[in-house]
């Protein structure tokens, strides 16, 4: 991991999953050219975001250091590209305001979102499809390549400064500030330095922006990531806005007029519209709290779910991130607290990219959602909690969120809040099992040795040094204690449901690689994203440079990108549980205004989910003359290469598409047992319980005669032993690091 911390090396994100290290040379220094000293020089202004003095572009989400851009050798003129918005912020928050994001006063139109439509978008010229108008949208990324059709900005042809980016925002709108972004490329390294603004509401007579009697000149960027926002001195009402750029990033003849951009307005009743509360888009019904809730808050609404149904649910936690944030879980059940025999046990889990935050705010939903609806009697809720026992972890990574949340669902950027505090990214922690399984099945001749679940951790991940974030420690510990059987974690930044496995067999880029359960988690990813209003869209454009409408918006997460030590591998080759990634909006961080109408997107989705935990075969092992359940037997489906095993009282459950299955039960000391058992097209599982008969004595003296042993499951104690040394090594870290705390506490 040492090499993750190397300066020259340019780390360049995909939009959730994996990332790609380009080697730049260190030696390089971007001088930024200033095309017009005239221009530059008269813009000290209000909106300069980049004229204070600082050498280096070190801003907040640099600091792990491991996202060191070519922006950090920027030599003399460069400057601070967030200083203008923190100053602002600043100034804000001595005008009285708490801790927390610049709160604008009218929202973005939604450039980035895609709630304005590429038809929206025009331009004075672009130099190619793939760099058009409609690519122009705040914190959209490019594919690897440029030069397709989904690259990183919008570039104009022409390089003067008649170039512009119109907006048409379809209504009388009142506008208060663009947001700007330099282009989304690991080759190219454009952006906009200076931009004047114009408003018309005919696109034929255009009014410039003006900074009280002379037109206003905007800063624009300094390096190619961070969003810099101007506040408009006086807010303009039209319906079209342009931004027109006026000096740029040039180095010789390289260097082309490129952003992306989002566009701050209110939308102002349109007295020529009688209809214009038809065109409203519906919020929800739903009365739920629709707003982005930081720790503090997030802790208090579970509080108040929690409060308002005690006998449905429980809030406990599984551990603490880094900076000491707890990680809390609702858990809802009609029995909170205990493992019911029989009943399935699910799990959410959110923001383990602590940057993409809608996941977490589906789950707060969630839970007041189905507090209500409970106590309102719904069939549908009331079945779910009695018979399934359901697990919601809203944030993962609650440090990363702190930080994305205290820039603001603007200007957070595409990366900041993406990792743990140490720099981790959670979902490459987890312990790589595929490697274990795919060594041994090249390696071992002898086919009826191998293992194909519950694979035990290896050994050099157990200990005190192995770089395992605390929070993926302790989910690793939760997975261990609670028989989960389905569970998805939830992300953003694209709109896709992925599944098992991400990681790829021969480290190739991608590369379908399915698990013995293909079948079952394309049905579990159709189940998502079918319902999903979004997804299910067919007109809906690609969020950022693959198409996935064309795979019915699922995917194998290996096709897509490869992830090693992700979260959904581990879990399906550690544990009996089945997971998907959801990935839930193009834009990672959507405003607060979103919130209604994401939850009206994905409601139904979560719910039918959740459902999907019923499917297959479940039932119960026990030994036929005590009638007491036996733990650890493995319950094997004929031609499926992956078993799973009953949990403490012996119950198991194994999801399955509907069909006829072969079962076999087998367990340490006893005989095993067949049955064919038939999976219906039902939402609810086939009962398939086992009675096993012990090893009979006769049969046992014989092998000990023989000087033989008995075969005991070698690998599940493994497993065991592997685990407790987890927990061990996890212990003596938390201490170290309440102890400093502690210390650190004395010396203030
Ligand atoms: C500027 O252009 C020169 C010549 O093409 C090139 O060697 C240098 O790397 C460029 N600098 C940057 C910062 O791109
Ligand atoms: C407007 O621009 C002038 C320079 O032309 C600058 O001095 C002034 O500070 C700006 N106004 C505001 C309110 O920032
Ligand atoms: C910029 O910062 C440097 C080092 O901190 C300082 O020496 C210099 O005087 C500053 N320049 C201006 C214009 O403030
Ligand atoms: C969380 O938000 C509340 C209300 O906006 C604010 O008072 C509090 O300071 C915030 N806490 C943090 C840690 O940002
Ligand atoms: C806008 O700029 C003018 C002229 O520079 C200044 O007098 C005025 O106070 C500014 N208004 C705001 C709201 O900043
Ligand atoms: C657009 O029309 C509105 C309402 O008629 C008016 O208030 C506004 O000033 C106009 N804007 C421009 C840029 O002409
Ligand atoms: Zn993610």
């Amino acid at each position: 991991m040492a090499a993750f911390l190397h300066l020259s090396l340019l780390l360049f994100f995909m939009s959730c999953g994996s990332f790609v290290f380009i080697s730049a040379d260190g030696t390089t220094t971007v001088r930024p050219t200033v095309v017009s000293e005239a221009v530059f020089s008269a813009t000290e202004s209000l909106f300069s975001a980049g004229t204070t003095n600082a050498s280096e572009v070190s801003t907040a989400e640099f600091t792990t250091g491991y996202r060191k851009s070519t922006a950090t050798t920027t030599t003399t003129t460069t400057a601070h590209p967030t200083e203008g918005a923190a100053r602002r912020e600043v100034t804000r928050k001595k005008a009285g305001r708490e801790e927390g994001p610049v709160e604008f006063e009218c929202p973005p139109l939604g450039l980035e979102s895609l709630k304005v439509k590429d038809n929206q978008l025009r331009a004075s010229s672009y130099k190619r499809r793939g760099l058009g108008p409609h690519r122009g949208r705040l914190n959209i990324q490019s594919g690897i390549e440029d030069g397709d059709i989904y690259d990183g900005a919008w570039c104009a042809q022409v390089k003067d400064k008649k170039q512009w980016l119109e907006v048409d925002a379809r209504h009388l709108t009142r506008f208060t500030g663009v947001i700007l972004q330099g282009r989304s490329s690991i080759w190219s390294w454009d952006m906009v330095h200076t931009y004047k603004v114009q408003f018309s509401n005919d696109t034929l007579v255009w009014k410039p922006c003006m900074n009280g009697t002379t037109e206003a000149v905007f800063e624009g960027n300094q390096d190619t990531e961070t969003p810099v926002l101007a506040l408009f001195n006086t807010s303009t009402v039209a319906r079209y806005i342009r931004i027109n750029p006026q000096t740029w990033y040039q180095n010789g003849t390289e260097g082309d007029i490129c952003l992306r951009a989002e566009v701050l307005g209110c939308k102002l009743p349109d007295p020529n519209n009688i209809y214009a509360w038809q065109t409203e888009p519906a919020a929800s019904r739903d009365k739920l709290n629709f707003r982005h809730h930081n720790y503090t808050e997030m802790r208090k609404l579970m509080k108040s779910v929690n409060d308002a149904c005690p006998d449905i649910t429980r809030i406990y936690s599984i551990g603490t991130s880094y900076r000491g944030l707890k990680l809390y879980v609702m858990e809802i059940s009609d029995n909170p607290g205990k493992h019911e025999l029989g009943e399935p046990e699910f799990r959410y889990v959110a923001g383990m990219h602590g940057n993409e935050v809608l996941g977490r705010e589906l789950l707060l939903n969630l839970m007041e959602y189905m507090c209500r609806e409970y106590k309102r009697g719904d069939p549908r809720v009331i079945r779910l909690v009695k018979e399934t026992r359901i697990h919601l972890l809203p944030s993962m990574n609650p440090d990363g969120y702190e930080m994305a949340f205290k820039k603001g669902s603007e200007l957070a950027g595409w990366a900041l809040g993406r990792y743990s505090y140490e720099g981790i990214d959670m979902n490459h922690n987890f312990a790589d099992l595929n490697s274990v399984m795919w060594t041994a099945i090249e390696l071992e001749t002898d086919r009826s040795k191998l293992i194909n679940h519950y694979f035990p951790i290896p050994e050099q991940y157990t200990s005190e040094d192995a770089f395992v974030a605390s929070e993926t420690r302790a989910v690793i510990s939760w997975m261990q204690n609670i028989p989960f059987v389905l569970g998805a974690n939830l992300h953003g930044g694209e709109v896709v449901v992925t599944y098992p496995y991400d990681m790829t067999r021969d480290w190739a880029p991608r590369e379908h690689t399915p698990t013995a359960d293909e079948s079952f988690f394309r049905w579990l990813a159709t189940a998502y994203a079918s319902t999903n209003q979004v997804m299910s869209n067919p007109d809906r454009r690609p969020c950022h440079n693959k198409d996935f409408r064309r795979y019915n918006n699922i995917i194998n997460g290996a096709d897509w990108h490869n992830v090693p030590g992700s979260m959904n591998d581990f879990s399906y080759l550690h544990t009996n549980c089945f997971e998907v990634t959801v990935e839930l909006s193009c834009d990672k961080f959507p405003h607060a205004s979103e919130l209604p109408i994401e939850w009206e997107n994905n409601r139904e989705s979560l719910l039918v989910y959740m459902e999907q935990v019923h499917r297959g075969i479940k039932g119960v092992v026990r030994d036929k003359d005590t009638q007491a359940g036996i733990a650890d037997a493995i319950i094997k489906v004929e031609d499926i290469d992956h078993h799973i095993r009953s949990v403490a009282d012996g119950d198991y459950w194994r999801l399955l598409n509907p069909g006829e299955y072969r079962l076999t039960v087998s367990a340490e000391g006893y005989l095993s047992s067949s049955r064919t058992c038939q999976v219906m097209y039902d939402h609810y599982p086939t009962i398939c319980d086992f009675y096993l008969t012990k090893v009979p004595k006769h049969r046992l003296k014989d092998i000990l005669a023989k000087g033989g042993k008995l075969p005991k499951d070698l690998q599940l104690r493994l497993r065991q032993l592997r685990i407790r040394k987890l927990r061990v090594t996890t212990k003596a870290i938390n201490q170290r690091r309440a102890a400093a705390a502690a210390k650190r506490a004395k010396r203030v």
